[in-house]
C-alpha cells in the first residue's frame, strides 16, 4: 500500500475538553505521523464551505455552527494507507456504532459532536489538505 496523506480535525468538543493529546495519541499509536498541524478557529462560512457537500443534508445548519463554535485542530497524517487507516481509528460516525478503542468509542459526545473528522477519499483528502494547508506548510 503506498503512502498517503488524509486531512484530520479535532473537532470543538473534544478541543474543549482538552483531548487534543489524547486524539494525537491514538493517530501516532496507529502508524500515522502528523506533518501539519494547526489550531483555528472557523468562522461559520468558512465551516460551511468545508462541509458543502452536506449542505442539503438536516444536520448542515447544525453542524456548521458546531465546527465554528470554538477551535478546532486541522491536521495532515501521513503513513501506509493513511485515508482508511486514520477511518479506522476514528471510528464509525456514530460514536453508539463505533468500535471499542476506536476515538469515537472513547471520546465522542454525540452523533454530531463526534470529536474527528477525516478524509474519507483520496480525492476528497487532496482537497481538504488544500482547503487548510499550503504546500510550504507540509513537512514531511
Ligand atoms: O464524519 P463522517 O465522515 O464519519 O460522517 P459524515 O456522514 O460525512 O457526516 C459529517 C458530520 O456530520 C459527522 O461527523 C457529524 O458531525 C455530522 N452528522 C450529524 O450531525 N448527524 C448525522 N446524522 C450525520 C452526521
Ligand atoms: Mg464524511
Amino acid at each position: 500500500m503506498a503512502t498517503e496523506r488524509t486531512l484530520s480535525i479535532i473537532k470543538p468538543d473534544a478541543t474543549r475538553r482538552n483531548l487534543t493529546g489524547a486524539v494525537v495519541k491514538k493517530f501516532e499509536d496507529a502508524g500515522l505521523r502528523v506533518v501539519a498541524s494547526k489550531r483555528i478557529h472557523l468562522s461559520k462560512a468558512q465551516a460551511g464551505e468545508f462541509y458543502k457537500v452536506h449542505a442539503e443534508r438536516p444536520f448542515y445548519d447544525e453542524l456548521t455552527t458546531f465546527m465554528a463554535s470554538e477551535p478546532v485542530v486541522v491536521q495532515v497524517l501521513e503513513g501506509e494507507g493513511a485515508i482508511q487507516k486514520n477511518r479506522d481509528v476514528m471510528g464509525a460516525t456514530n460514536p453508539a456504532d463505533a468500535a471499542p478503542g476506536t476515538i469515537r468509542a472513547e471520546f465522542a459526545e454525540s452523533v454530531g459532536e463526534n470529536s474527528v473528522h477525516g478524509s474519507d477519499s483520496p480525492e476528497a483528502a487532496k482537497e481538504e489538505i488544500a482547503f487548510f494547508f499550503s504546500g510550504l506548510e507540509l513537512v514531511g
